[in-house]
């Protein structure tokens, strides 16, 4: 693999918190990536996310599409959100990032931070935006603006569209791969490890195709019911964290333990929530044909050969998660109105011929689709460097 081509580290002069910035590649001169805080937050870490966003990147050029891909990168800092100095650092730290936010780093929310907060601290660091190194690539850039503003106040049956393209593109990704072992979507049953953004919009996704979703887990535990939970009256029930409010459970719901998701009699597991969910450790108890990636790195890359040995086919992070960066530039770039149906019909048909491609070309090279995935990444980005080059 090759190296970065920045990798920076920031330490605050107030608390000694760090903070980091990988870019990973650019494409005529920008990149893209979120930023996260957690505490425990590493420089790795961040570079691996990084280069998943490189690939999230590529994996979705069309060259008919007025979306051109950018580079990858991602941003971190380690620090609790929950701190009461996370707010000044995080204002901080975009005050040293600004630079980089100027001129080839477009950033957005990622774990332990809402897009508000990133917005919201941006204004305060002086930026104009936190995806502001974007705008000399668009024809219209005040006409862009309004459209990706407009998109941002859509909501649909009480969850914002920003919110629900994600869960949008893994639900079809998971649709996909039923489509092509024909198996129907009544009765196919689903488990969801977390209900915030991602495992949410995902759940409100697969229950509308017809599938039974038969547990949900939260930082509380896992929420169970072999006949199919009522998915909407758990997504009205949950706080901004995505925890559920436990009185809203209905009588033949039960309340089991945090792991308990994971050996639901389920024949597709969705983790949408924390890194390695999925482990050497824990493996043998997946009893489901599928895992379908909502989470970044919810499996073990341990546990991924022995999941294959046991015919559990696992498909990855950088194609499943990949539709809420990609609405946000086909929205932009102009591709898409601020329009829900119009989103998730593009959504739905670039997740689908994505997986598509990926899972032909895994059976046809006798890999996992996460091989697939990137092999079809290392013949795109030549593609992409010969054609629009690293800088502007
Ligand atoms: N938000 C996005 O647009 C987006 C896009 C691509 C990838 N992702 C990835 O998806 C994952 C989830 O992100 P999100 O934005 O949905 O987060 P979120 O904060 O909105 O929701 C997280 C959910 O996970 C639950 N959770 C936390 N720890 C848990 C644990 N130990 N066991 C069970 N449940 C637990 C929380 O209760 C909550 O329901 C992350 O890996 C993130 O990087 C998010």
């Amino acid at each position: 693999m090759t190296a970065p081509l920045l990798s920076l580290t920031w330490t605050d002069h107030l608390t000694g918190h760090q903070g980091f910035l990988v870019v990973d590649r650019l494409v005529r001169g920008v990149a893209s990536g979120g930023l996260r805080m957690r505490p425990g937050c590493t420089l790795e870490e961040v570079a691996g996310l990084a280069r998943g966003m490189t690939m999230k990147e590529a994996l979705h050029y069309d060259p008919d599409s007025r979306y051109i891909p950018l580079g990858g990168a991602k941003g971190g800092i380690d620090c609790d959100p929950r701190d009461p100095e996370a707010y000044p650092l995080l204002v901080r730290y975009l005050r040293a990032m600004r630079p980089y936010v100027e001129n080839m780093w477009t950033t957005g929310e990622d774990l332990g931070l809402t897009q508000d907060l990133v917005d919201r601290a941006a204004a305060e660091a002086g930026l104009v935006s936190s995806i502001q190194a974007v705008y000399p690539l668009l024809d219209d850039e005040t006409e862009a603006r309004r459209r990706l503003r407009d998109a941002f106040a859509v909501e649909v049956d009480g969850i914002g569209l920003d919110e629900l393209a994600g869960g949008c593109g893994v639900a079809e990704a998971a649709l996909t791969a039923l489509d092509r072992a024909r198996v129907p979507y009544a009765g196919t049953r689903v488990a969801v490890q977390g209900l915030g953004t991602m495992g949410g919009a995902t759940a409100r996704f697969l229950a509308r195709a017809g599938l039974t979703v038969v547990a949900v887990a939260d930082i509380k535990g896992t929420i169970a019911n072999p006949a199919g939970l009522d998915v909407e009256a758990l997504l009205a029930a949950r706080d901004a964290h995505g925890t559920v409010d436990r009185s809203a459970l209905r009588p033949g719901d039960r309340e089991l333990p945090g792991e308990a998701w994971l050996s639901a009699d389920a024949d597709i597991l969705v983790p949408a929530a924390v890194p390695y969910a999925i482990d050497a450790g824990n493996q043998g108890r997946i009893t489901a044909r599928w895992v379908v990636e909502a989470a970044n790195m919810p499996v073990h890359p341990e546990a991924e050969p022995l999941l294959a040995e046991r015919g559990v086919t696992v498909l990855p992070d950088v194609v499943v998660n990949s539709g809420t960066n990609a609405w946000w530039w086909w929205t932009l770039f102009g591709d898409i109105g601020a329009d829900p149906e119009e989103a998730f019909a593009h959504t739905r048909r670039s997740m689908r011929a994505l997986v598509e491609r990926m899972l032909v070309r895994a059976q046809a090279d006798g890999t996992t689709p996460r091989a697939a995935a990137h092999a079809i990444v290392a013949e795109r980005l030549p593609e992409l460097a010969d054609r629009f080059g690293w800088y502007r």
